[in-house]
């Protein structure tokens, strides 16, 4: 048996995408594989944790000896964090929309020859790390990620103080590979400093994280 380190300890975990309507055929989203999100998940479980995992629309199969709840919109994955609290640990990995569609149709929209194409109009998201972050219910340990394609230390250390996060692991998703992928090259920044890990399996990017997190409880 291998030690069990986050043995008691509960984790909530948001990976994949999500999916906006606009109507009951079309949707906005970011990409994303969920590779890393549902890679940690996975890891932290191993450690012993208790793991709900909150996964937007993915073609991956949920891993082993999780919980998952599969949701669509930002607003889902809201409330089944939310519902997944009180946690000690809070990995916020999901890359949700920003924004969502004012109106969405309930019937599919129609193309119709010689009209101009229908304007669309955006609303704001909930901001799901930012919301953890600060939450009344906050996980002592929160975990952000950041995809940027430049700048990535200092847009990192931003984010940090801005959305409440302990931790924020920040990619170069600018580096061929790394979206959609399976290899990753992070940074984890803190309150504390940088530091830059070498390229290596978003697996092992997952296991190495775990142990991370391990470490502080
Ligand atoms: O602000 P940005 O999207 O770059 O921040 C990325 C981090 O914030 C990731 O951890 C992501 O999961 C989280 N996030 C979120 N809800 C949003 C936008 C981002 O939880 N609406």
């Amino acid at each position: 048996e291998a030690p069990k380190p986050l043995a008691g300890k509960r984790a909530v975990i948001t990976s994949g995408p999500t999916h906006e309507a606009i109507d009951p055929v079309r949707y906005i989203a970011n990409r994303s594989s969920g590779r890393q999100g549902h890679a940690i998940a996975a890891a932290l479980a191993r450690l012993g944790a208790e793991v709900t995992l909150v996964s937007g629309p993915v073609t991956i199969a949920d891993p082993a000896g999780v919980n998952v709840v599969h949701v669509e919109s930002a607003r889902e994955m809201l409330s089944a964090v939310e519902a997944a609290l009180p946690a000690d640990i809070a990995v916020m990995v999901a890359a949700v929309a920003d924004w969502r569609a004012a109106d969405s149709a309930d019937q599919k929209m129609k193309k119709k020859p010689g009209e101009a194409p229908p304007p669309l109009q955006l609303v704001e998201n909930p901001d799901i790390l930012k919301t953890i972050g600060h939450h009344a219910n906050r996980p002592r340990l929160v975990v952000g990620f950041a995809a940027e394609t430049r700048d990535v230390a200092a847009y990192a250390a931003d984010k940090l103080a801005r959305k409440g996060a302990d931790l924020i692991v920040a990619n170069d998703v600018s580096k061929e590979g790394v979206m959609g992928g399976v290899r990753n090259q992070v940074m984890l920044v803190t309150k504390d400093g940088a530091e830059a890990w070498p390229d290596m399996d978003k697996a092992e990017v997952a296991e190495k994280l775990a142990a991370w997190i391990a470490k502080r409880f």
